[in-house]
């Protein structure tokens, strides 16, 4: 068997025109939906994300601003900002792009962003009412794998789901989304014992541990739904997932790639849910 590559450029594309639609088709005279992007310091992988998203805002007809921090910026100063944009009623999703440089206390920073703007998911609220099952802002990426799952027609209720990585951006979110799904899942991480005998007894493997290749063929059940979410990048400066996508695409039934799998899908689930906040005012 060769899996059927899941493209998610082209899904990110279509779900990305009918929110443009939507924002087009706005009452008359009212204000754009709006996203502040924060940047702190020099991180070269941070700064194409950020450009990355703000190409996505247009693309979608937002208003979005970006503020540049520098590296050694204090904490106080981009907990101040925070403040501004919270009350800032042209805006409707706060994002700072992580990783923060080592002065500033992450946590503080998610903290501080309110909970109705914070459409990364990450503010505590967001994560409890996930846990909850109440309404709230996912994180992206684990919803972007969601959305293409069911885009694709893929049944998720009752199938056994392995993710491998127990990240707070990625794999416990993860876990919660496909339980809201009726999943059966398992997480796996760098401690768990006979981790391959694990992984092939999924239907549906989420993989997010950031080393490139790490799952490997003989992991895989035949037909499985293989999702990709590792961005690791060579030493000869290609982008590459943490799935051994050549061997692995011919046991999968389904297959994400890198780049153009999940990648494009986290973009595109945060225009969605800066659309919902907008949309919830
Ligand atoms: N760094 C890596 N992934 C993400 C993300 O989804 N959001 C933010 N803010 N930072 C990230």
């Amino acid at each position: 068997m060769s899996a059927k590559i899941i493209d998610g450029k082209k899904i990110s594309e279509s779900l990305r025109l009918s929110i443009s639609e939507a924002v087009k088709n706005r009452k008359e005279g009212t204000r754009a939906p709006g996203l502040a992007v924060i940047i702190v310091g020099n991180n070269p992988a941070s700064r194409i994300y950020v450009n990355n998203k703000k190409k996505a805002c247009e693309m979608c007809g937002f208003y979005s601003v970006e503020y540049a921090l520098d590296e050694n910026a204090e904490e106080k100063e981009l907990l101040e900002l925070i403040e501004r944009l919270n009350k800032d009623e042209k805006i409707d999703g706060i994002l700072c792009q992580l990783p923060l440089p080592k002065q500033i206390d992450e946590n503080k920073v998610i903290d501080a962003i309110a909970p109705e703007k914070d459409v990364d998911g990450f503010s505590p609220v967001n994560t409890g009412n996930l846990l909850s099952g109440k309404p709230c802002f996912a994180p992206c990426t684990p919803a972007g794998v969601v959305e293409m799952l069911k885009y694709e027609g893929i049944e998720i209720a009752g199938k056994h789901c392995v993710i491998v990585g127990r990240s707070n951006i990625v794999g416990k979110p993860a876990a919660l989304l496909m339980l809201r799904e009726n999943a059966t899942v398992t997480v796996c991480h760098s401690r768990t014992k006979n981790l391959a005998e694990e992984v092939r007894r999924a239907d549906i493997v989420i993989a997010a541990i950031g080393k490139a290749g790490f799952i490997t063929a003989d992991m895989i059940k035949e037909g499985a739904v293989v999702v990709d979410v590792g961005i690791n990048r060579l030493e000869n400066g290609k982008v590459t997932g943490d799935v051994d996508f050549d061997a692995v695409r011919e046991k999968a039934s389904y297959i994400t790639p890198v780049p153009g799998g999940v990648g494009p899908m986290t973009i595109t689930m945060l225009m969605k849910n800066t659309l919902e906040s907008y949309n919830r005012k």
